[in-house]
Formats: structure tokens, sequence, C-alpha cells
């Protein structure tokens, strides 16, 4: 019993005081520590972010960006923040054409060109002025003890050092701080409990606590875009010195009564969490059972429609049409039509490209004694991004450049496939998936905080943890453990997790022209909060990694 054992494997955390979940048991502590000492959500996901930096530096840090959501409990008010990467004034649409599809490193993932100017310092110390109680020095420390000190790597690091270790292998500075030695003093990835000491990462936080702007301007600023030119790359200071976050306009739908709000764009994200949700609202989740091959049939057949439609998003700032489809996919009639196009047959689109196995990317959930909350994912992209490590410094910069088209109809690292509207631009926010997520019940109450990591798949986990909740009255730890199915239009094939479908659904599915995809490893990972009808907050993580849930 796979899915037995899943449960098992993933613990609730619930306390009055508050709770959070993040994929790293330091960084779930760190925040619940913040929580412990009076601080607020904010305080704790500001923490959490920092600390999740340096022990999950394959899936984000402060040389990446990503998205929070806030809500504000007295104010019964969403604050969504929009810290993500943009390109440099050096990109062009046509940086990366030509250059995707062959074999060998591809330029839009290693090294300097795949550099977007990051945000996440930005982001993380204007969350902690605007929404936070406590000084930034003080949230940062329990990261820059961590780097200091050390933390023992878990499994899905060590995982994922070995599938980038040539990009993080031919650079010293990456292969210095995340590699060990083997034979001949040649670089290779660490067994899990290796201890990753970064005191370089840990004096650049504790500088960056005492002026988050240093990040953007001055010494360190000339550092980071140096190293990113010295690998090929056109980030400059001016980019840095440029940088600005963006608060956005949450996106809101409904689902059975509850109230939805998610993350628009720049991110596919939200758009797709609500639009699918809102389609789905036409199915019955139930019907004869848990799971029904119907209704999996019909999340396939609108996952598809939904992702054709991503093709043609892109920053808004850029590409204004972006924003007409964007209502259009989360407005009821957009659902109406979308669910009238389920038919009894899967619907055939075109032919597959190859995606990859990934899911980094960190997100963290958090509802502080006050009821306040934050979901925030962040992200260096790709594993460990570009492998670019600033000497000196400790930062890992990130290849969200990839996120963009590279030409129409190229598809990035997960296979999401765009007609040009993502195309690179200068100062243009790359076109992401990721959806940090609120829920508020039928009585408008904070209900779950959720969110994941995992390129593409994430839309698709975050609306089937969200379905397993509001449907199936599972518990946060079941909800998060299901094994998931996925369809992103290209290519065209329902992926299913392991141990995703009894036989016989699989098989009814099959049978109404679904080509199943049956993957070997599980693609994301989502970490939640529930505030339960008792009152009490609950967290739980992805079984997928060895994370954590804490409380206060
Ligand atoms: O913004 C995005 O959609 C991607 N950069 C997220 C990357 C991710 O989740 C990596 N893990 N699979």
């Amino acid at each position: 019993m796979p899915l037995l054992l899943a449960l098992l494997l993933s613990a609730t955390a619930a306390s009055p005081r508050g709770a959070v979940a993040t994929g790293h048991p330091a960084a779930s502590a760190a925040a619940a520590q913040v929580l412990r000492e009076g601080g607020n959500a904010v305080d704790a996901a500001v923490a959490a972010a920092f600390a999740l930096g340096v022990v999950e530096p394959q899936s984000s840090g402060i040389g990446g960006g990503g998205f929070a959501l806030v809500y504000l409990a007295r104010e019964d008010r969403v604050v969504a923040l929009d810290f993500r990467e943009v390109a440099p004034a050096g990109a062009s649409a046509t940086m990366f054409a030509g250059g995707a599809a062959g074999a060998g490193p591809s330029r839009s993932l290693d090294g300097g060109l795949a550099v977007a100017v990051p945000g996440a310092v930005k982001g993380y110390a204007e969350l902690a002025r605007r929404f936070g109680t406590r000084p930034l020095r003080r949230l940062v420390e329990p990261a820059a003890r961590l780097a200091e000190q050390g933390a023992p790597v878990n499994l899905h690091y060590v995982r994922t050092a070995r599938a980038r270790l040539a990009c993080l292998g031919a650079r010293p500075e990456a292969a210095r701080t995340f590699l060990d030695r083997g034979a001949g003093n040649a670089p290779v990835a660490p067994a899990p409990g290796w201890r990753l000491r970064q005191p370089e990462l840990a004096r650049t936080l504790r500088t960056l606590g005492r002026d988050p702007e240093a990040f953007y301007r001055g010494p360190l600023a000339r550092r980071i875009a140096r190293a990113a030119r010295a690998e090929g790359g056109v980030l400059t200071e001016a980019d840095l010195a440029a940088y600005r976050t963006r608060e956005r306009t949450p996106l809101e739908g409904r689902y059975r009564g509850h109230r939805v709000v998610s993350m628009p764009l720049p991110s596919s994200g939200g758009s797709i969490v609500v639009g699918l949700l809102q389609a789905l609202e036409h199915e019955d989740p139930r019907a004869g059972g848990y799971r029904p091959e119907r209704f999996l049939h019909a999340m396939a057949e609108v996952e598809k429609r939904l992702f054709a439609r991503r093709a043609v998003l892109g920053d808004a700032a850029f590409v204004p049409a972006a924003a007409q489809v964007e209502r259009e996919l989360v407005s009821p009639e957009g659902a109406a039509r979308l669910a009238a196009a389920v038919g009894e047959r899967a619907a055939v689109v075109d032919a597959p490209p190859p995606t990859q196995e990934s899911s980094q990317t960190s997100h963290l959930s958090v509802v502080d004694r006050e009821g306040n909350a934050v979901a925030l994912t962040t992200t260096v992209n790709f594993s460990f991004g570009s492998c670019v490590v600033v000497p000196g410094t400790g930062i890992l910069l990130n290849d969200e450049m990839d996120d963009f088209d590279a030409a129409p109809g190229a598809a990035n690292v997960f296979g999401a496939v765009g007609t040009g509207a993502n195309a690179p631009a200068p100062g243009k926010v790359p076109l992401s998936s990721m959806a940090p997520t609120l829920v508020f019940d039928r009585a408008g109450k904070l209900a779950l905080v959720v969110g994941a990591a995992g390129g593409t798949t994430i839309p698709t986990t975050v609306a089937q943890v969200i379905s397993h909740v509001v449907d199936d009255g599972m518990g946060l730890a079941e909800a998060l453990a299901a094994p998931r199915i996925h369809h992103q239009w290209r290519p065209d094939a329902l992926q299913v997790e392991p141990n995703g479908l009894e036989a016989a659904t699989a098989r009814a599915l099959e049978a109404r022209g679904h080509r199943l995809l049956w993957r070997e490893r599980r693609w994301s990972n989502a970490h939640a909060a529930r505030v339960a009808p008792e009152g009490w907050v609950e967290a739980a993580s992805d079984p997928l990694l060895e994370g954590g849930a804490a409380v206060p």
C-alpha cells in the first residue's frame, strides 16, 4: 500500500498559536521560532524563505525570485507581491533562438545568459518592511546560522546535485560550494548527510539583513553582474539598480462555495488553478466513489485546453492581450465553455516534445495566531539555477530566462510551449506557473494556504490538493500525499504519478482515448496550512521531501 506508506511519512503539526510547512525541517523550525518569539506570519515566512535558500539551494535562494500572497486578517485583505526576476536590458526575443533544442547544455539553463535580474532580496525585504514586525537583520539570522554552521544535505539535494553534476562540476565556484570531492579530487555529488557549509553566504546574508539594497547597488551588485558576464551573460549593475518589485491584484474565483485567491500574471499558475476548479464544478467529483474516471477525464480535458491558452500568455505589461485571456480563463463564462467542451472522448492534440522530471522551487505556507497568512513560492528555476555562483559571496544565480519562449513553439525545460507572447524583452517578467493560493470557506474565513514546486505541474497539483480537501474531505497530510495526474496539452498525454491510478480507472481513461504516461517519480511537492473549524492551525508538508511542519 504505497499510499498508506506515504501517509505515515507525512506528519501534520497543529497548534492554536499558528503553524508552518515548508520543504525542509530547518526552515520550518526557523519560522516556528519566529512565531514563538511573537513574530507574525510575514516575519515567519521571510525567515523561512531565507533559510530555504540556504538548505535547499537547488530550489531557491537570494539569487532567484518569486511570489507571495499575504493575508492580513484584521483588514481581511489579500496582497499579492511579485518579486520575480526580470530580463536584463541586454535581452532580446532571439537571444536563445536556434540554441535550445540541440545537444549539449542549453544557454537558457546553464551559465550567465540564463540569469535574469534576481528579485528575492527586494521581495523578502519589502514583505518584512510593509507587513512584518521584526527587523530584517533578525529574520536573516536563522539562515545565516545554517549557512555558517552547515546543514546535512537530504536525498532531494543529492538527487538534484547528481542530475546537475555536469553544470555544477564545470564551474569551480559552484563545485567548491555544492559538491563533494571523489577519486582524484574530481567533483562528485555528495551522499546524504554530507554537510553543506556556506560561510560566504552567511556573511552576505548578514550584510543584506542590515541593508538589503546592498544586493542592488555597490560592490556586491558589481560582483553579481561581473560573475554573470564572466559566464557569457549580459547582466549589468544598471539592471540590478533598476529592479523593482510589483504589487499585483490577486486573481479570484470560486469552487463549490469557497473563494479561491491565487497569483495573477506574470504567473499562469493562478489562472490555471482557478480556471480548472471552476470548470470542474460542472462535474461530480464523487460519482460512485473516490476519483471517478469521468472526473479525471474532465480534469485532463480542461487542463489541456487551459495549457493551450497558456501558450499565448506573457507579461501583460508587454502583451496587453494576455490580460484579456487571463480574464476569460477565470470568468464563470469561460469555465462554462471549458466544461461544455468536455466530451466523452479525449480530444486530440499534437505531438510530444520531451519534458523533464523536476521538483525544485521552494514553497512555504504559514498562518499565525492572529489568522494572518502567507503563501510564498520562490525559485532559482531549474535545479541549482544557472550553476553560476558569484565568487566570494555564496550567491547562486537563477536560470529564470528559460521560462521565456526561446522561439515560438519551442518548449522550455518543463515542456511549456508558447507562441512568442512570452519572448524575452528588456525588463519583461518570464511567464511562471507558480501558484501560491489561499482558499476561504463558505463563511468567508481563511481555510487553506497552499502552493507547490514542480514547474508546469504546480497549478494542477494545487487544484488537486484543493479538490481533495473540499470534495473528498481529506486531512492535509492525506491531501498532500495523494498521487496526482497532470495534462499540459503538450505532450498530448495524461501524465500519472507512481500509483496515481487504480487499474480499472486507468483502463477506463484509455478507453476514452487518453494516452497515459506513467512517470517514474513524483513530479511536484506541495506544502499547506489549514485553519481547522475548531480554530487551531494545522500544517503539513509533501512526503516527497524530508520536509516538515512546525508549530511555535
Ligand atoms: O516559475 C516557474 O513556473 C518555474 N520557474 C518554476 C520552477 C520549478 O518549479 C522548478 N521545479 N520543478
